[in-house]
């Protein structure tokens, strides 16, 4: 059926992708009940099972970058009648309000990828957005679950280990909240296949506070809040 996804493996509706493999492990493990492991190609672990309050859902790794969720992103929609993709991850920081451990929901996501260059849009630009039915039931979620967030846009780079160390200060000025590396390439195969997606993250770094990054153990905590509410988004 899909080329990097196993035959015949089924998902639920709603898809959770963190970027790490290991990270979906973790989440079946610990979330999710009369979970069964549904794909492993690659090492990209996928998961479907129900949560605590009997939803299903399925949660399956992007790995890294916008060429990696292209692909995940695509096959899912494409192939395995997935309707909603909500990647959990985290990012860092270019505003001095997001703080370490923060939780960022996206509105839309800016680039410095190539990706849109396959629609030809003759000098045009298209602004990849999450889905706004998705973003307003997470953003209710989050409020009723007592977890503050930020909600705005945020940038996708192609690149982690940048030559340029103040390329990010343009984005800072323009009110870009944080950046991560995959939303760019989820929320435009959702565009284009007329599917669902949304990005919650969290923030682990920051470019501009004086804090320090997130400890292993502090991820840890963090992230189970987003997890968490990123569950709460099973129908
Ligand atoms: N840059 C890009 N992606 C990221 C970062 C970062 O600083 N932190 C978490 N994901």
């Amino acid at each position: 059926m899909s080329t990097h996804i196993k035959d015949n493996a089924y998902f639920a509706k709603t898809v959770l992708m963190p970027g790490d493999p290991l990270r979906a492990k973790y989440i079946a493990e610990n979330f999710l009940t009369d979970y069964k492991e549904v794909t492993s190609v690659r090492g990209i672990y996928g998961y479907t099972g129900k949560t605590k309050e009997g939803k299903e859902i399925s949660v399956m790794a992007s790995g890294m970058g916008i060429p990696s969720i292209g692909i995940y992103s695509y096959e899912l929609y494409t192939c395995y009648g997935v309707e909603n993709i909500i990647r959990i991850g985290t990012c860092g920081s270019y505003q001095e309000e997001c703080r370490v451990g923060d939780v960022i929901l996206a509105t839309s996501a800016s680039s410095n990828s190539n990706y849109a260059s396959q629609f030809d849009l003759k000098g045009g630009v298209i602004s990849p957005c999450s889905d706004f039915s998705l973003l307003l039931k997470a953003y209710n979620h989050a409020k009723e679950m007592n977890i503050p967030v930020h909600v705005g846009p945020i940038f996708s780079s192609d690149i982690f280990y940048d030559a340029d160390k103040d390329y990010y200060k343009k984005f800072q000025a323009l009110g870009v909240l944080g950046v991560e590396m995959e939303s760019y390439g989820l929320f435009l195969n959702a565009m284009r296949l007329h599917k669902k997606a949304l990005c919650i993250l969290t923030v682990s770094d920051t470019f501009v506070g004086k804090e320090k990054d997130l400890t292993q153990e502090e991820r840890q905590t963090k992230l189970n809040e987003m997890f968490k509410l990123a569950l709460s988004m099973a129908d």
